[in-house]
């Protein structure tokens, strides 16, 4: 069994997926690591030169990969992974889907070099709270969809929302 962990940038899928990992013996990957692999450049380059419908197509890719991919792994994903619903289709297939959620207030505090997210790369502080409140408002309902189970990391505590995820994987043998 897989574990995948969708949510908002910034919502700590990295650091609580590496410290789920670590607690439990798995693997870690992160989707767009493998988008970086495969593209040979960092994911603000795929999007300055490519644009973005390319990057959606190597996450689309990067969803068929997953299924083959070895249980035992903790999966984070990129934030938008899941507007496409074949994606979702296929993340629910690949392990149990937990969604991290996160305000928008949280994401303006967390993401302090806001040109490594080209999404939300816009210098306005303003303009960067409304982009992230609108996309967020739009997504939430399709991580929701998604997910198996929801943890609510607005507190910010990474060893909360790991024990959250153990004792639900645990309830799920
Ligand atoms: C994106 C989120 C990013 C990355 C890309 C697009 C998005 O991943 O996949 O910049 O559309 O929300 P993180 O959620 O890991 O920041």
């Amino acid at each position: 069994m897989n574990i995948i962990l969708v949510g908002f940038m910034a919502c700590g899928k990295t650091t609580i997926g590496k410290a789920l990992a670590e607690k439990i013996g798995y693997a870690f990957t992160d989707t767009d690591t493998l988008i970086e692999a495969q593209a040979g450049m960092s994911i603000p380059d795929i999007f300055a030169s490519l644009g973005e419908g390319h990057f959606r197509k190597y996450e689309a890719d990067v969803c068929q990969m997953l299924l083959k991919h070895q249980d035992g792994s903790v999966l984070s994903t990129g934030g938008g992974i899941i507007v496409n619903a074949n994606n979702r289709a296929l993340l629910r297939k690949a392990g149990k889907v937990i969604y991290l959620t996160v305000t928008p207030a949280q994401v303006m505090e967390r993401v302090t070099d806001y040109t490594t997210r080209p999404m939300i790369n816009y210098p306005d502080p303003a303009k960067r709270l409304k982009i992230v409140t609108e996309m967020l408002t739009k997504r939430d309902p399709m991580y929701r969809n998604t997910a198996d189970f929801v943890v609510e990391t607005v507190n910010g505590n990474p060893e909360k929302a790991v024990a959250e995820i153990v004792a639900f994987m645990r309830s799920k043998k």
